[in-house]
């Protein structure tokens, strides 16, 4: 059961696809609390129980129960981001509470939202939001699934990718050009490693300016698609949130003379520095200019592409014009100074806090539903309406074909429209953790198009690195393995145990129709594909505890390795299961262990994946993309002591009749026939 509960005028976000008439009566289990004069701004207040879990937030640092933290909702561009760190890209306000009682509550507001999740107080969690203005949805049910599926009915059906979007990509940061794109995949087909499609950063670009192609890089940029889609890969190109402010070039030309970019109180246009230089934002927030930008995609479909990613789209600001101005003159006044140890800070902390910077948020506007609202009032819309913008234009420009999209911003409601990457991770061995983590609660927020930097983006990898996080990749739909300029490289091939590596990634393909089905049926019936142990097995306080094992799909249980130099890892299995050790996508083995605690060896080249009682899973063989996996050629593996049944979804991939029944089946599978 779903109550709304409104306070003071909200903005409106359009994350919710249901109208409810708000409650008159009280919020029930919060206190909610007037802050101080002046503050302007009141929270909620929840005395937390000691059994209580606090699941959700989304995309945001730490275990899979949040309590114990501060965080913040507040898109952040952080490509350093750790275990300290408030906030991350996106800013996804649900959470669940399950102890002694059990509830969702979903904060629907688009400024910064506070959670102390018991960090001031140990047994308090504090919600507050930076107005007083904001709509609450609580949800009852019977249980944690449960709320989770009310949620997502009430912010409507996931976004649905193609089904090539589910192979392999490889990302850098950067291909320069279509000689290097071409030896990447002749080196991954040599090598036998599977592969779907090839990202495209920025260098794709001219000049990094947005819906331009780099003709001298990429010399006829059409054939060139095509040439791949021959090899069966799909090019993947980035677009960024702001237009370089360039005389003479189109997209700049015409948001200006339409008046479609941000602009500052004294109405001239907002400028910022990011990839291109001085670049406007456009203003995703007003239905004109989110039209006008979403029909630029057209230039490239029109050249064969059929995926993107929307990048840069908090918006990230290395630096404002207005501000930048204003931190040199300071500088200027030190510069021949003899600086005390705090003037050198302040120095420091004026350069570092150049990018990102509350004050420049707070100095541009939106022309939002007809009114003018200041920037970071509705900051966390920003990455979800510039999403948006391309996903409508995708309904009009090709309305029955499935358009591959992902974006590094994001907000509650943005699910609909597009999948989300966790941003620029490093390569570290905790945010591979992170990464396993995070699965679950970014699901529960309805973004099942996810996944992470596998490999990770910022540092140097290492080998081990590598392979362990392709073997967790291989279960998240985004599965891109991408890193940043002047790093190691690391592409698959680029490594000694590369063959290792294929048949780490070749096993993706083996399990793709499961995979692939279990992400249709999340999306289709407002589910989680990764879910804690704790949602399926309740009433197991052990289960409960669990923050490094998942469970994917209603088959398997995932027990990742994590550790560097770990030989393998201790794991809980709340029921007897079946353990699956896999060396490729055909050569396997196969071990019953029972309910309890076990250390398991998990060796580097080898993937570890569990069966629940009486649940089976389609097994295909492996492919080099997902054109050449036979989808008909399947064999179940399951763990049955009575028998299993199977629902299968299988659809063309492409096309948008989800529903149509005749993409379901059902396998069952008798005990006999898995008689090992
Ligand atoms: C941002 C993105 C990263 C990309 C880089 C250059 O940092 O998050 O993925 O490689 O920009 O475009």
């Amino acid at each position: 059961m779903i109550k709304k509960f409104t306070y003071g005028k909200p903005i409106q976000t359009e994350a919710v696809v249901k109208e409810l008439t708000p409650e008159s009566s009280r919020l029930p289990y919060f206190d909610v609390r007037d802050n101080a004069e002046g503050e302007h701004t009141c929270s909620l207040v929840y005395p937390m129980k000691e059994e209580d879990i606090v699941y959700g937030l989304g995309e945001s640092v730490r275990g899979i129960n949040k309590r114990g933290f501060l965080y913040k909702s507040k898109c952040n561009d952080d490509p350093v981001h750790q275990e300290s760190t408030n906030s991350l890209y996106g800013a996804h306000n649900f959470i669940i509470i399950s102890g002694s009682v059990c509830f969702g509550l979903f904060v629907d507001f688009p400024g910064e939202v506070v959670w102390d999740i018991g960090y001031t107080s140990l047994h308090e969690l504090v919600i507050t939001p930076c107005e007083p203005d904001f709509d609450l949805y609580l949800i009852e049910g019977a249980d944690e699934k449960a709320i989770a599926k009310e949620f997502r009915q009430l912010t409507g059906r996931s976004y649905i990718a193609p089904k090539w979007a589910f192979g392999y990509a490889q990302s850098r940061w950067s291909y320069m050009n279509a000689e290097e794109v071409r030896e990447v995949v002749k080196e991954h087909r040599e090598n036998g490693i599977p592969l779907d499609s090839v990202v495209m950063d920025i260098d794709y670009m001219e000049r990094y300016k947005d819906f331009t192609i780099n003709e001298a890089a990429f010399p006829k940029f059409a054939e060139f698609v095509e040439e791949m889609a021959r090899q069966g890969i799909h090019l993947v190109p980035i677009i960024d949130a702001g237009v370089k402010r360039e005389e003479g070039y189109d997209v700049y030309e015409e948001g200006l003379q339409n008046h479609y970019f941000c602009k500052k109180e004294d109405g001239s246009n907002f400028v910022a520095g990011v990839w291109p230089g001085k670049v406007c934002f456009p203003d995703m927030l007003n239905d004109d200019a989110r039209r006008w930008f979403g029909r630029k995609y057209k230039l490239l479909l029109d050249q064969g592409i059929e995926g993107f990613w929307n990048d840069m789209n908090e918006p990230a600001i290395f630096y404002s014009e207005d501000h930048l101005k204003e931190v040199f003159e300071e500088l200027g006044k030190m510069k021949d100074r003899e600086l005390d140890i705090y003037e050198f800070f302040h120095f420091k902390d004026l350069v570092l806090g150049v990018a990102n910077n509350d004050q420049d948020y707070a100095s541009f506007y939106h022309d939002y539903k007809g009114e003018t609202i200041r920037h970071d009032r509705v900051h966390n819309l920003y990455g979800y309406y510039m999403t948006r913008s391309a996903a409508e234009a995708f309904e009009e420009l090709v309305p029955d074909k499935r358009i591959l999209l992902y974006s590094r911003a994001s907000y509650i409601g943005m699910h609909r429209y597009g999948g989300i990457w966790t941003g620029d991770n490093m390569s570290w061995w905790s945010h591979l953790l992170m990464n396993i983590r995070m699965m679950p609660s970014l699901n529960m927020c309805g973004f099942l198009y996810t996944g992470a930097d596998l490999g990770g983006f910022g540092a140097d990898t290492t080998e081990d690195l590598v392979l362990r996080w392709l073997a967790f990749g291989i279960f998240t739909p985004i599965m891109r393995n991408h890193s940043a300029l002047g790093t190691r490289r690391q592409e698959a091939y680029r490594f000694e145990s590369k063959k290792i590596m294929a048949d780490i990634i070749s096993i993706r393909y083996a399990l793709l129709p499961y995979l692939y089905s279990e992400y249709m049926k999340a999306a289709l019936e407002d589910g989680m594909m990764f879910r804690p142990l704790a949602f399926d097995y309740r009433e197991d306080t052990f289960a409960r505890r669990v923050e490094d094992q998942l469970l994917c799909g209603d088959s398997i249980m995932l027990t990742p390795v994590y550790e560097q130099n770990a030989k393998g890892r201790y794991v809980y299995l709340p029921e007897d299961m079946k353990l699956v050790r896999m060396k490729s996508a055909d050569t396997y083995e196969t071990e019953v262990l029972p309910k309890g605690h076990h250390y398991i060896d998990i060796a580097l080249d080898e993937v570890v994946f569990f069966i629940r009682k009486n649940k089976c899973l389609p097994l295909a063989k492996g492919a080099q993309c997902i054109g050449e996996l036979d989808f008909a050629d399947l064999k179940l593996l399951g763990y049955v002591t009575e028998k299993a049944e199977y629902d299968y979804y299988m659809d063309d991939g492409y096309s948008k009749d989800y529903d149509n029944p005749a993409y379901r089946m059902k396998f069952e599978m008798e005990r006999q026939a898995v008689t090992l």
